[in-house]
């Protein structure tokens, strides 16, 4: 018994398994009913009792070590499995890297901080639940006046509202700086409109604003033709047409040549060569006094777009909702040129 016992000590430390299979044969045919260390414990009845406690520890022994191998076998088998097998060539390029990319309106709003920064326009912000005053009454919509209808309103409460325009962000721009003053305002703005191809309950806007002395319309026209060039290509026209909003006298709603046809006609300008792109006037002086500037001293003018409406001219996108549905097949074919 004892050289049985030896004997299979022997051949557990010495068994190589080459695999998860030869290491369950080994454990079959030591410890299954029939296997080799079973059958000792059951001869283990024929032994003299004087021997039984020495042998009943070595038998002991003997079927702990072999457990304890068998587990070391099955630990290693499944380290190998999570692990790069043998035929890992580990000198293949490595997995691409795949980086996001710039949402096609963050790219169009960045092209236009950077168009009006190179003349001189800073970038101002504010917060998007605004009171009645930063929104609408101190731009000269007087409480109950229809012109309050062009924004169909998300409101709050009586007083607080989304804002409808970042022309908020313009009063408070007013309010708290000397003229001269530089600025664009881009951010998002929320208007309660049913959500179609052509509108939606929130986009985004880029708004402008200059106020110094001696600023007159033909600063404004300059500007947003240096601004359409510089946006849409050299070769870009801009037409004014007369417009009305409460917060600029004059108003003008302003086209650009169509980017698509050069003008000639086509389904994106309807035939007539022109597409709009934003509205702009000069600051009413009600406004300006409503923000402590004197406007026998100061004028200024104020513009206003979307940024949907310039991504979709640039990128010929004819759905607005694309731009918010985050199906990165559509924002996957944008690449920031700057
Ligand atoms: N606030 C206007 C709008 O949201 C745009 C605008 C801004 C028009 C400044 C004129 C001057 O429609």
């Amino acid at each position: 018994m004892r050289e049985k016992i030896e004997s299979l000590l022997e051949e557990i430390k010495t068994f190589k398994a080459e695999s998860k299979d030869q290491a369950e044969e080994f454990r079959l045919q030591l410890l299954s009913k029939k296997g080799k260390i079973s059958v000792l414990f059951d001869e283990f009845r024929t032994v003299p009792n004087e021997l039984k406690k020495e042998i009943g520890q070595r038998l002991n022994e003997l079927r702990a070590h072999a457990q304890e191998k068998l587990d070391i076998l099955k630990a290693s088998f499944e380290d190998r499995e999570d692990s790069p097998s043998d035929l890992t060539d580990l000198t293949l390029p490595a997995e691409p890297f795949i980086p996001g990319t710039h949402h096609p309106l963050s790219i169009i709003r960045d092209e236009i901080i950077d168009i009006f920064s190179r003349i001189g326009f800073t970038v101002a912000d504010g917060p998007e639940i605004e009171d009645d005053w930063h929104n609408f009454s101190a731009l000269n919509f007087p409480k109950d006046h229809p012109a309050r209808d062009m924004q169909d309103t998300f409101f709050i409460s009586d007083e607080i509202a989304l804002r409808t325009h970042t022309s908020s962000v313009q009063v408070r721009l007013m309010e708290t700086t000397t003229p001269p003053l530089r600025s664009i305002m881009p951010g998002t703005v929320y208007r309660n409109e049913a959500i179609s191809a052509r509108a939606h309950c929130f986009f985004h806007q880029v708004e402008g604003l200059y106020i110094d002395k001696d600023v007159s319309f033909a600063d404004l026209k300059q500007t947003m033709l240096y601004f359409a060039q510089e946006m849409f290509g050299k070769q870009t026209q801009i037409r004014l047409r007369p417009s009305y909003f409460p917060f600029t006298e004059p108003s003008a709603e302003m086209d650009i040549s169509c980017t698509i046809c050069g003008g000639k006609g086509c389904n994106i300008c309807k035939h007539t060569g022109w597409v709009e792109i934003l509205g702009c006037g000069m600051v009413d002086p009600n406004v300006l006094e409503n923000c402590k500037i004197d406007p026998l001293i100061y004028s200024g003018f104020a513009f206003g777009m979307g940024i949907e409406r310039v991504a979709m001219l640039r990128y010929q996108v004819n759905d607005l909702r694309l731009f918010s549905e985050n199906d990165v097949r559509f924002l996957a074919q944008f690449r920031s040129a700057i």
